[in-house]
């Protein structure tokens, strides 16, 4: 008997890299699992794969969260599949290397629209769907570091993580009483395709392994043991946190 026997879990933004490892975690766990993508490619087959061989279920959603009518159709789709829904896990997220002086509209709202409206009402329709049905369930959020931290040239995807966390701090307050938890992971450096570029730059990674206090990038799977820890029961009385899976990099300090 697996922690989420039972359960059903949505995972936006699950065909690669963190969200891939978080929905084959909670299957491996006994979940069976929604994933979602805008394509479907070879990616969203290899998540189907990699669950399928575990023994779980899995159902794949191809939609793009950014338009409030989709997200509340991905609750009802996920609720007529597999007939109920426990977790939400609002990972998807992306960004866009730029100066401040050069980001434009469209950068900023696909941004804004992917990373913080489509978690938002997302997170609304799941709430919703609980309420109605008088059922409870738990909700974690992938941030990031830069919830917190300055990254340079990336300052709409800040400006998202850092209102994702004033999003889950709201929550918290708002959904407490309704015994629905709600938090955020803070991932550093992972291995995944976000990080393809850097990850092909042996000059930037020497400087970045520097700034980490394991000397090392995650894995997806680091990632996945905490959200897969916050979505149990054996987070039952945490509500209204971030936790870092960060290595030590965001208080990593040395003069050396
Ligand atoms: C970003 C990565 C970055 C990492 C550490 C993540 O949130 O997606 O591009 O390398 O933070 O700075």
């Amino acid at each position: 008997m697996g922690r989420f026997s039972g359960k059903v879990a949505l995972i936006t933004g699950s065909s690669k890299g963190i969200g891939r490892a978080i929905a084959v975690r909670f299957a491996q766990e006994g979940a069976n699992v929604i994933i979602n993508s805008r394509n479907n490619d070879e990616h969203v087959a290899e998540t189907i794969r990699q669950v399928e061989e575990t023994g779980a279920k899995v159902h794949f959603i191809k939609s793009d969260i950014s338009k409030v009518e989709v997200v509340y159709a991905m609750v009802k789709e996920s609720v007529e599949v597999f007939g109920k829904l426990d977790i939400l896990v609002n990972n998807a997220g992306v960004e866009i290397n730029a100066p401040f002086w050069e980001v434009t509209e469209k950068d900023y709202d696909t941004v804004m629209n992917i990373n913080l409206k489509g978690m938002f009402f997302l997170t609304q329709a799941f709430v919703r769907y609980m309420m109605e049905n008088n059922v409870v369930g738990v909700i974690v959020n992938n941030s990031s570091v830069h919830e917190e931290l300055p990254f340079p040239n990336f300052t709409a995807y800040c400006a998202s993580k850092g209102a994702m966390q004033m999003v889950m701090r709201n929550l918290a307050v708002e959904l407490g009483p309704l015994n629905i938890r709600i938090n955020n992971v803070a991932p550093g450096a992972i291995k995944t395709p976000i990080n393809a570029d850097l990850l092909s730059k042996p000059e930037l990674l020497g400087t970045l392994q520097n700034n980490i206090s394991l000397r090392r990038l995650g894995e997806p799977e680091d990632v996945a043991g905490v959200v897969a820890f916050l979505a149990s029961d054996d987070a039952k009385y945490v509500t209204g946190s971030t936790y870092y899976v960060d290595g030590g990099l965001t208080f990593h300090y040395t003069e050396q």
